[in-house]
């Protein structure tokens, strides 16, 4: 009996025990399948964000998928092309020659200095302008290696196949501007002088005091800060960030109007209308051009400008800054802050003027007869 009782107890728990095997293989079997789908979902995700960051390729200009060339180019040491136009008098005429970099979004048909030159300038003092296309931006090849420095060396090799001479002079407008400081840097020795017009600040260099920078990027529009934070920080997201559609990306290209001064507004029709040529800017796509000129402005810059030397030590050359002290997109405090600190460079504080100030009437003759013969009683 007890045999039996026995038995039937352990028939019981046998089967209790099947049972309950199979419910727990039911629910890890369940549970499996979920986290595999999870998994599979999550892997899927990765890649399909690893996709969405990845920049599209460059469409190069002269190859088969790419826009046609047009432009004068060089061929670099590298390989890549450097296209250029030239304004002005010829480079035989020429009493004074000029390079001429663009800012964002920009190409060398804007050349702002050269365009706004007057014809009695131009002939009196002889000049020659050469404006390139960045690398990237028109007919200039990529260039993904780009640094801070590489710019200097683009230039500094295209005066050598133009044959501007052993010196020339250098203009920069906005982050044009600011790539002039690269030039200050690594080849101060090629320069006759140089000018720097609203040259966009970098608020991580590291000789602004923490707090005025923090103020200065405070006042920047609220997407713009969150461009640049991107910029700087997460490099890697900044095509991802200016092409997805969540938030607003970059004000300048987007010519937000919030991010312009009213003289800047007042500006605006006019310094679109001369850009018939505009089509070209992109035309190659936005990454290498307008992407990596975030990534490499308001990136870690291998110097300081406010550490350079003066190039000019006795005063063979001159070093201008000119600045609007209403310019949204450039802080006023910070480009202060860099004149202080740099006592050889003639500041030019314009009162009431932007960031497009260069296109104002006159001011390019004032801006070029300053550098090339440091004529007072300008701004
Ligand atoms: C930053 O701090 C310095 C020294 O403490 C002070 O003189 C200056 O006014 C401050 N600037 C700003 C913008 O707060």
């Amino acid at each position: 009996m007890a045999a039996k009782m026995s038995k039937k107890i352990s028939a019981a728990s046998a089967r209790s025990h099947t049972r309950k095997t199979k419910q727990k293989t039911s629910i890890s079997l369940l549970s499996g399948m979920f986290g595999k789908i999870v998994a599979v979902f999550f892997v899927g995700f990765l890649a399909y964000a690893y996709r969405a960051i990845q920049p599209p390729p460059p469409k190069i200009c002269g190859t088969p998928d790419g826009p046609p060339v047009t432009a004068p180019r060089i061929k670099l040491s590298d390989g890549r092309y450097l296209a250029y136009k030239e304004h002005g008098v010829s480079r035989d005429e020429a009493k004074h020659k000029i390079v001429f970099i663009h800012g964002y979004d920009s190409n060398r048909h804007d050349a702002v200095v050269a365009t706004g030159l007057s014809p009695e300038v131009v002939e009196s003092l002889g000049v020659y302008i050469v404006s390139i296309d960045r690398p990237g931006y028109g007919e200039s090849d990529p260039n993904p290696k780009r640094t801070v420095k590489s710019l200097a060396f683009d230039v500094q090799e295209l005066a050598d196949q133009l044959g501007l001479g052993s010196k020339f002079y250098v203009i920069g407008f906005s982050m044009g501007g600011q790539a002039v400081w690269t030039l200050l840097k690594y080849i101060p020795h090629r320069l006759a002088g140089a000018a720097l017009l609203a040259p966009v600040t970098n608020y991580w260099w590291p000789n602004f005091p923490a707090n005025l920078s923090k103020e200065a990027f405070s006042h920047q529009l609220p997407q713009d800060r969150w461009n640049l934070r991107v910029a700087h920080y997460l490099p890697w997201l900044t095509c991802w960030w200016n092409t997805q559609k969540f938030f607003p990306a970059c004000s300048a290209a987007a010519y937000n109007p919030g991010a312009l001064s009213s003289q800047d507004l007042e500006l605006m029709p006019t310094y679109r209308a001369r850009t018939d040529l505009y089509a070209q800017v992109r035309q190659q796509g936005q990454h290498e051009s307008l992407h990596r000129d975030l990534m490499i402005g308001f990136g870690t810059w291998e110097f300081d400008p406010m550490d350079l030397e003066n190039p000019f030590p006795n005063k063979e050359g001159s070093v201008h800054l000119w600045q609007g002290d209403e310019d949204k997109l450039v802080p006023v405090t910070l480009q202060r802050y860099i004149a202080q600190r740099q006592p050889w460079i003639q500041y030019h504080e314009i009162p009431g003027a932007g960031h497009m100030f260069p296109v104002l009437d006159g001011m390019a003759d004032k801006i070029v007869k300053s550098l090339l013969i440091g004529e007072k009683n300008v701004s």
